[in-house]
């Protein structure tokens, strides 16, 4: 048996330990905001965190995350989470939306490990996360806007 915390919630998994992460959290667990994108690591749609790391949930087996703590977008709470959702709330991020549950969660894991990143850190942090309709411009903006309002807050 495969025992770890999804967001918050301790769950038992009894079933093939080769089986994405992804497929249990979506279908399963009818936790629907994380996507399929390419299936193979490639577009960050299906980002999840692993004890706040973010990881590609479509490539993970869920063997990886016994014991550990799983958040999907429906559970992200915290401060840098917050000033995340607000920030692309007011710079109008989201496009057709497929990619922006990963983008967020990319977003969020960056600024709880470094809250003034420069655009190279961002650049770096989201190089994993594909956006067919470009929203990269925006996504930056808001995660320099999540971060002004977060330093704010201190
Ligand atoms: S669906 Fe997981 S990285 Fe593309
Ligand atoms: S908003 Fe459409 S793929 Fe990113």
């Amino acid at each position: 048996m495969i025992s770890f915390t999804l967001n918050g919630k301790k769950v038992d998994f009894k079933g093939d330990p080769n089986m994405p992460l992804l497929w249990y959290v979506r279908d399963e667990q009818k936790l629907t905001g994380s996507k399929f994108g390419c299936g193979v690591a490639m577009c960050g749609a299906c980002t999840m965190h692993l004890n706040g790391t973010p990881i590609r949930a479509c490539s993970t087996p869920i063997s990886v995350v016994k014991d550990g703590q799983v958040t999907t977008i429906e559970g992200l709470q915290s401060k840098a989470a917050a000033a995340v959702q607000k920030a692309w709330q007011k710079l109008d991020v989201v496009q057709c939306g497929y990619c922006q549950s990963g983008q967020i969660m990319s977003a969020t894991a960056l600024l709880e490990q470094n809250p003034k990143p420069n655009d190279q850190e961002i650049n770096q942090a989201m190089q994993g996360n594909l956006c067919r309709c470009a929203t990269y411009h925006r996504v930056r903006q808001a995660i320099h806007s999540a971060a002004t309002h977060l330093a704010k807050e201190v």
